[in-house]
């Protein structure tokens, strides 16, 4: 099978490029290089893995990309609210634009899988999130990343993941995102802040992320023209739960603050039954990523840009 993986240099795209040559796959990555290439490097050892550098924007390259390809899964994304607020213009050009792009140019029989967001339920602090329910977007983010999904199933032969916010290690670690975030705080600064502590949030393995899209290519024929959430129940959680999980695991401080405010105000719970009736379990937990993410932030030395009101 040969797979365009759009964004592919990218956190979650290096994880399942990963997974994909080492299911025998032909794989393409098309990405801008927004983020730096190196994670990509030892994979480009592997014949079967073809770097194309190009943006999504540029409807040449999106056609040269997805020359022969089976399957597209398009990760390539201006990723997060904060990145979106601060460059509106490039979001819609990147989140929309490139799907667009990306729509054109596919042909009917190319099957494209589309990591949405969870983001774009917004605020729904009193009921369950499910597919079935309108969005209500609260950031730009957010909306774009529905329209693309609307683009992506109005062609037809797709599937759409809503993935919850992803943890864990990959090659192109972030540390933006909330519960990377908190780990990197714990183990550097020993104290872990938290804003609105009761706001819900739901997470999602890095890996766990990658094989939900190797699950929707297998199960193409029957998750076809679908949206469907990806996460788990037991990984919907408050932010003050996460952050008294890892500060009692890792022995840290947890300061719960009444003097600032989370810009994020994302706060849900989520019914994750629609994927897993499909057959679609997360194998990952958060204490499997509290362990994880100790030993291998033990090997670097980042300093942080993030602000604390920053993750997402
Ligand atoms: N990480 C999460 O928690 C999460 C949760 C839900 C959905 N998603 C979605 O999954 C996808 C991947 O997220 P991620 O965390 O790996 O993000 P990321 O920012 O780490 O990766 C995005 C990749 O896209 C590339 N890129 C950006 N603009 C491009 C352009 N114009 N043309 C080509 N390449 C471009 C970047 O260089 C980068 O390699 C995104 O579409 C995101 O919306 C992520």
């Amino acid at each position: 099978m040969r797979v365009l993986v759009t964004g592919g240099a990218g956190y979650v795209g290096c994880v399942l490029v990963q997974e994909l040559l080492a299911r025998d796959c032909e794989v393409r990555v098309l990405d801008s290089l927004r983020k730096p290439g190196a994670p990509l490097v030892p994979l480009l050892a592997n014949p079967r893995l073809e770097f194309q550098r190009g943006d999504v924007r540029d409807r040449r390259a999106v056609e040269e990309a997805l020359r022969g390809a089976d399957v597209a899964v398009h990760l390539a994304a201006v990723v997060g609210y904060p990145a979106c607020e601060r460059d509106p213009w490039l979001a819609r050009e990147v989140n929309v634009g490139g799907t667009l792009n990306l729509t054109a140019a596919r042909s009917p029989a190319q099957l494209i899988v589309f990591p949405s967001s969870l983001s774009n339920y917004g605020s729904v602090p009193d009921g369950l999130c499910t597919e079935e329910m309108e969005p209500q977007p609260l950031t730009l983010y957010g909306s774009t990343k529905l329209e693309a999904e609307k683009l992506v199933l109005e062609k037809g032969n797709a599937v759409v993941l809503r993935p919850a916010t992803a943890f864990g290690l990959s090659p192109q670690l972030r540390l933006d995102l909330l519960f990377n975030n908190f780990m990197y705080r714990a183990l550097n600064e020993g104290v872990i802040v938290v804003y609105q502590p009761h706001f819900l949030r739901a997470f999602i393995h890095v890996r766990d992320f990658a094989r939900a899209i190797l699950f929707a290519i297998d199960n193409a024929e029957r998750m076809r023209d679908g949206v469907y959430n990806l996460g788990a129940e037991a990984l919907n959680l408050t932010k003050g739960e996460l952050a008294a999980r890892i500060a009692e695991r890792l022995g840290c401080r947890l300061q719960i603050s009444e003097d600032g405010e989370d810009p994020d105000k994302r706060d849900y719970r989520v019914d994750f039954s629609k994927l897993e009736k499909q057959g679609f379990t997360a194998q990952m937990t958060i204490n499997d990523g509290i362990e994880e993410m100790a030993r291998g932030l033990q090997v670097i030395s980042l300093p942080n840009p993030y602000s604390n009101a920053s993750y997402y």
